[in-house]
């Protein structure tokens, strides 16, 4: 019993929050790097920023980020320390098309990909390659508007075929689109959208939406095409919504909640709009318009597996409560948890809730493929950190995985934590909220060496994956 033989043990990261060296190689100017540090970020994640340029007083923290792009062999190598089995990196679009419509890719950003899945291979370690976490070049949104236009299924295409041709000896495992989900809450980071006043935002974000779920149908169709042993996944931000009392009206509030959440697996892994969203879009005057051939685009072309991201449960209520934060969402506080430094929930239980209710709602294999702490760290003159905190949290939720697993029959392909190695948060641009088992030295005004260095967490994560999750 306990985990399959073949279980994905490893760590995520997106190329915005590690790669840094914004400007070589030939890439261009990404929607991430238009994201500040500090105060502003969340006007500009949601679409609200004053321009589509950098403010000369703001810190834009992924233009450096912990500088990947320099570090990759030697960050790879100590993955490989650590047992994984899977390394989940996301591929800054701009590199390969720096404006985005461009007839031929860039050399230099393919080459740089295939170094990095060289290095991979070296550790018998598996890419998870997530096609477009929070990624869009600037060029296509001052041109075409991001994602609200229907072109950009081309442009994002084109893409995808470059990528499942150069790479198809290294990649099998795809993810369409990051917390597809996310367009909804940080529309300018998840896709390109940047609103005008007045603008009815909610249909803007249906009609990208549609666009997003028809380009990863027709990704999903291409890859099959290209490589039969492609498997494609979709990927959201997920977590239960718990209501707040059993009074019917809250439950009625979460069950809605989590209706708008699951929409976007819905369509990608049934193949169609459900019928709640239909009569709920229609209602309020938001229902995206479609070509014809989309529905049987959708129907046709189901993701192979459900993966997504699971920080924490959520709590909704009919009546207004005290609020507590959460992966961009807010929801109800709920009495029974903990906090985290940064006031999000911790909720083992609820991984074990949220893989039940995802199992029996799709009946695929799932893939948790984020899942993690952010902390502050303190690094000692001696050059340890001990992140039990950090160790506490990971071992109460891969024992909640666990138990989906071998009681509840959970079918589960792997699990990657976020992140493997510390790294700029997405939703407030911090350095110092850490999530790593490698330690970075990189501070919050941009001053550090970069050097690395193994947390106790790294060892401890070595025993768990050497023992395939048994000696936790
Ligand atoms: C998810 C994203 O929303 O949560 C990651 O896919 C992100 O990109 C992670 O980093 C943790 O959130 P934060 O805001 O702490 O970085």
């Amino acid at each position: 019993m306990g985990f399959p033989e073949n279980f994905l043990w490893g760590g995520a990261v997106a190329a915005n929050q590690c790669e840094g060296g914004s400007c070589e190689g030939g890439r261009g100017l990404a929607n991430v790097d238009l994201c500040p540090a500090g105060k502003d970020r969340h006007d500009v994640i949601c679409g609200h920023g004053k321009s589509l340029g950098k403010e000369a007083v703001s810190i834009y923290p992924s233009e450096e980020a912990i500088d990947f792009y320099h570090h990759f062999q030697e960050d790879i190598r100590m993955f490989g320390e650590m047992g994984f089995k899977v390394f989940r990196l996301s591929i800054a679009w701009t590199r390969i098309f720096p404006k985005g419509d461009e007839e031929e890719p860039n050399e230099a950003g393919l080459a740089f990909y295939e170094e990095v899945f060289k290095e991979c291979k070296k550790y018998g370690i598996k890419p998870l390659v997530t096609i477009s976490h929070f990624d869009c070049p600037v060029y296509l949104i001052e041109q075409y508007g991001g994602w609200r236009n229907r072109k950009m299924i081309d442009f994002y295409l084109k893409l995808c075929r470059t990528l499942f041709t150069r790479f198809r000896d290294y990649v099998v495992y795809w993810l369409t689109f990051n917390e597809i989900n996310m367009i909804l809450h940080a529309p300018f980071m998840g896709a390109g959208l940047y609103f005008g006043q007045g603008e009815n935002e909610e249909k803007v974000k249906y009609q990208a939406a549609h666009h997003e779920l028809v380009a990863s149908a027709l990704a999903t169709r291409l890859a099959h095409e290209i490589n039969g042993e492609n498997q494609v996944g979709c990927m959201f931000a997920a977590g239960s919504v718990y209501p707040f009392s059993c009074n019917p009206k809250d439950v009625w509030e979460a069950m809605t909640v989590e209706q708008e959440n699951y929409f976007f697996a819905d369509v990608q892994s049934r193949g169609y709009y459900p019928s709640y969203a239909r009569k709920r879009m229609e209602k309020r005057g938001v229902y995206p318009e479609m070509e014809p051939e989309d529905e049987k685009t959708l129907r046709e072309n189901p993701v192979d597996f459900i993966s997504f991201s699971y920080y924490n449960s959520r709590c909704a209520s009919s009546l207004s409560q005290e609020k507590a934060e959460g992966n961009l969402f807010q929801s109800v506080k709920n009495p029974h948890l903990q906090y985290s430094q940064w006031g999000w929930p911790i909720d083992p239980l609820g991984l074990r809730i949220t893989l039940n209710q995802i199992y029996d709602r799709y009946q695929k294999p799932l893939f948790i493929v984020e899942n993690g702490l952010g902390a502050l760290d303190v690094l000692r003159e001696d050059g340890t950190i001990e992140d039990d905190y950090r160790i506490d949290y990971l071992r109460e939720h891969i024992r909640a995985m666990k138990e989906a697993v071998e009681e509840d029959g959970v079918e589960l392909m792997g699990y990657t934590t976020w992140a493997p190695i510390d790294l700029i948060s997405a939703g407030t641009g911090e350095m110092k909220k850490r999530y790593g088992f490698i330690y970075v030295d990189k501070q919050e005004d941009n001053s550090g060496t970069l050097k690395r260095f193994r947390k106790k967490s790294f060892y401890w994560y070595q025993q768990v994956i050497a023992t395939n999750g048994e000696k936790l």
